[in-house]
């Protein structure tokens, strides 16, 4: 059975002070929810992050970093390695969100070193990709997410997808208030799963879980999670509050 995650990249936000808040609501909110085959993740701004780690020790909740650099050490001004996420218990990374793309540009090839840099240092990721709208009005967007995922991931052997999740973020219902529809998330999740059991065994494309990020709300993420090949989602603005966040864990 595929495991089903709700993970919340909370961006650049959230100070300190507000950081030891809302992990210790959450920590407290989670305790009352059983958890059948779920992770909860959560994941914070870099100077927060050995913070939530650490008062997320005996609890459920895991803490991922929301990027990191492709290189061991070395002269990267402002920038954070595998290493040093794992020395503070952090075993997760965000790669690829559109963000990440759009303002810092990231690319494909990029981020093809990032996820090796991360599976050497036994790190999971979450790795991010979907269309802007043009690809979407255009029909391109099945294209789009095939080179996607194509170039960041398919030179990977299939041991490695063991530590890979999926996460299709549309970019046009990101944080617009706009989500993509049920049946247009399922339909290219099928795609996804499809392209991914082109290219290794089914049991790799089987065991894969896909989520779904853009605009997610308790109000909307049942009807969502319910589609056959949407194994949870990737949370921005409602991760941000307790009770929209833990609305979105129960409706999974
Ligand atoms: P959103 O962000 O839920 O605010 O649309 C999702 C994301 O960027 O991962």
């Amino acid at each position: 059975m595929r495991t089903k995650i709700v993970a919340g990249n909370w961006k650049m936000n959230k100070t300190y002070k507000e950081t030891k808040a809302l992990v210790k609501e959450l920590k407290k909110s989670i305790k009352d929810v059983a958890l059948v085959n779920t992770r909860v993740v959560i994941a914070p701004t870099f100077v927060n992050l050995q913070k939530a780690s650490k008062m997320t020790k005996k609890s459920v909740i895991e803490v991922a970093s929301q990027n990191m650099h492709q290189a061991d050490s070395g002269a990267f001004t402002g920038e954070i390695s595998a290493e040093m996420l794992k020395g503070i218990y952090v075993d997760i990374v965000i790669l690829g969100h559109s963000e990440r793309r759009e303002y810092f540009g990231e690319t494909d090839e990029l981020l093809a070193l990032k996820v090796d840099a991360a599976l050497k240092n036994n790190l999971e990721i979450i790795f991010c990709f979907g269309e802007v709208l043009e690809d979407r009005k255009s029909g391109n967007h099945f294209k789009v997410v095939e080179s996607q995922i194509k170039n960041a991931l398919f030179h990977l052997d299939s041991d490695a997808w063991s530590h890979i999740t999926l996460a299709y973020e549309p970019v046009w219902a990101i944080g617009t208030g706009e989500t993509a529809s049920p049946d247009q998330a399922q339909e290219m999740h099928a795609f996804i799963r499809e392209l991914v059991a082109e290219r290794y065994l089914s049991d790799v494309s089987e065991e894969v879980s896909i989520l779904y990020g853009g605009s997610v709300k308790p109000g909307n993420a049942e009807e969502i999670f319910s589609k056959a090949d949407v194994d949870g989602g990737l949370i921005g603005g409602a991760a941000l509050s307790v009770k929209d966040f833990m609305g979105i864990v129960k409706a999974i």
